[in-house]
């Protein structure tokens, strides 16, 4: 793969400050191999308490940012506040924000462009459906979640470049703080996880994508990471793919050891 292992886990909405508790206590305990970078992204009213009692070998992701600068916003959350409360990452694009709460590509692109340009780095997810996968649509589906992120993130740089050199001419400083997070809707919390075969196929695809549209240093630069029902089992397998530079992580996430296997599965 490409870059450091990158293994996120994204609680959801679940937890309780009890609950939380014991899972930091799990997770602080835990010997996490070192050559891994390691994102938990806790609700947001449990990001502080996260904050005070992890262990720093950790660092603490959103799961959620707004568009621009706060204010008159009624239940947003600004990535301003998010550096405040000492966030480094935020996960966007999300399958359930996307197909629950129905956010789309141009949304997603805004928050993502804006996330980056205040310096939070940001999880950029992207997946198909499994109507789009057996409709033969997967890459075209994958393509065109990317390239509302990469073209997004030309307009928010554009004002400090001016010459134009590819179709996303001022992309390439801003993909540093990208990880794309490959995510086939049909393997999210189903227990259905792609097969090692089948993501590593994806992963190749967005790999080239990215080499075609935005350049071929980022796209050997980029982590792409894997989510959809990895679990303690499943994680080697995976890990052992050319492509596959991490996970993100869900339900296994919520318990300490199991998540320390995940990152621990690094090859
Ligand atoms: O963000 C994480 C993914 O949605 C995966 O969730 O591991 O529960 O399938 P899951």
């Amino acid at each position: 793969g490409s870059g450091k292992f990158f293994v996120g886990g994204n609680w959801k909405c679940n937890g309780t400050k009890d609950s939380i508790s014991k899972l930091i206590t799990d997770l602080n305990s835990s010997t996490l191999e070192s050559d891994v970078d390691v994102v938990v992204a806790p609700p947001f009213v449990y990001i502080d308490q996260v904050k005070n009692s992890l262990s720093d070998r950790i660092e603490i992701a959103a799961q959620n940012s707004w568009t621009g600068k706060g204010g008159a916003f009624t239940g947003e959350i600004s990535v301003e506040q998010l550096k405040d409360i000492g966030c480094k990452w935020v996960v966007l694009g999300h399958s359930e924000r996307r197909h629950i709460i129905g956010e789309n590509d141009q949304f997603i692109g805004k928050k993502a462009a804006y996330a980056l340009s205040e310096g939070l780095g940001v999880i950029a997810c992207i997946g198909e459906l499994l109507e789009e996968r057996e409709a033969g649509k997967t890459s075209d589906v994958c393509f065109q979640q990317l390239k509302a992120y990469a073209g997004k993130f030309t307009r928010a740089h554009k004002h400090t470049h001016t010459y134009f050199l590819s179709p996303f001419p001022d992309a390439v400083p801003s993909w540093d703080k990208i990880v794309v997070a490959y995510e086939p809707v049909w393997a999210i919390g189903t227990g259905k996880v792609a097969t090692p075969e089948q993501a590593q196929e994806v992963h190749v695809a967005i790999r080239d994508w990215l080499s075609k549209n935005v350049s071929a240093e980022v796209a050997s630069k980029t982590r792409i990471i894997y989510g959809g029902s990895v679990n303690g089992s499943n994680c080697a397998e995976l890990a052992k793919q050319e492509d596959i530079d991490g996970f993100l992580v869900g339900g296994a996430s919520l318990k300490g050891p199991e998540f320390a296997t995940i990152i621990n599965s690094v090859t």
